[in-house]
C-alpha cells in the first residue's frame, strides 16, 4: 500500500484532499471522493480522544442510548489496542460520517498508533466512501444494513462473522 498521506487542509470541514461531506443515500451524512483516488492511498485519518477500556465503555453506552433515544446515528468508540481507545465523536472527525458496506472500498487500519481509512480499490470521483464496520453478532439485528451491494448479507456485521450471521438467518426463516 503506497503511503501517500493527504495534505491537511486547515478550516475545512473534511481535513482531506480526497474527501468531502455530502448527504448518503444510505444514512444520513457520507463521506464522498471529490476526485479519483489511486488504491492504497490514505485518504483521512480517524482522529478523536484518546481513551482506556473502562471509559471507552461508558462512552459507548452512552452514545448507544443516546443515539437509540434520538435515532441518530451510533457509537464512534474505535479499537487502537488492548489498552486504548479512539472515540471519533469530535466535529473535526470527518471520517466518523464514512457509512458501512459488505462490499466497501476503503478499509481502516492501524498504524503506528493512528487509525486510517484507505482505498483498496480505485475511486472513481463522486463515488461515496465505505469500510466494514467489522461489527460481532451482539444485538445484530439492531444495525440492518442497507449499503444495497450485491454482496450485502442484511446486517452490519465484519466478514468473518457472516458465515454464522447466514446460519442464524437461515434458522429464523425456518
Ligand atoms: C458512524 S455513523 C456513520 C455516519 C452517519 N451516516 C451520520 O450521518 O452520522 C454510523 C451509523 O450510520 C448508519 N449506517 C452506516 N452505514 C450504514 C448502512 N450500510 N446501512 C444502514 N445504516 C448505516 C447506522 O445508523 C450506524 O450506526
Ligand atoms: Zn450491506
Amino acid at each position: 500500500m503506497s503511503k501517500s498521506k493527504s495534505a491537511l487542509l486547515p478550516g475545512e470541514r473534511c481535513d482531506s484532499e480526497w474527501c468531502e461531506v455530502r448527504n448518503s443515500g444510505i444514512h444520513g451524512r457520507g463521506i464522498f471522493a471529490k476526485k479519483t483516488i489511486p488504491a492504497g492511498t490514505y485518504i483521512i485519518e480517524y482522529v478523536g480522544e484518546k481513551i482506556d477500556k473502562d471509559e471507552a465503555n461508558e462512552r459507548g453506552w452512552a452514545q448507544m442510548d443516546h443515539s437509540l433515544e434520538t435515532g441518530d446515528a451510533a457509537v464512534y468508540i474505535f479499537t487502537l489496542d488492548d489498552e486504548w481507545d479512539i472515540d471519533g465523536n469530535v466535529p473535526e472527525n470527518a471520517a466518523r460520517l464514512i457509512n458501512h458496506s459488505c462490499d466497501p472500498n476503503c478499509e481502516a487500519f492501524i498504524e503506528g498508533g493512528e487509525i486510517w481509512i484507505a482505498a483498496l480499490r480505485k475511486i472513481p470521483k463522486d463515488a461515496e466512501l465505505f469500510f466494514n464496520y467489522g461489527f460481532d453478532l451482539e444485538n445484530y439485528a439492531e444495525h440492518p444494513c442497507l449499503c444495497g451491494s450485491k454482496k450485502c448479507v442484511g446486517y452490519i456485521a465484519g466478514e468473518e462473522y457472516w458465515p454464522e450471521l447466514k446460519r442464524r438467518l437461515k434458522k429464523k426463516k425456518g
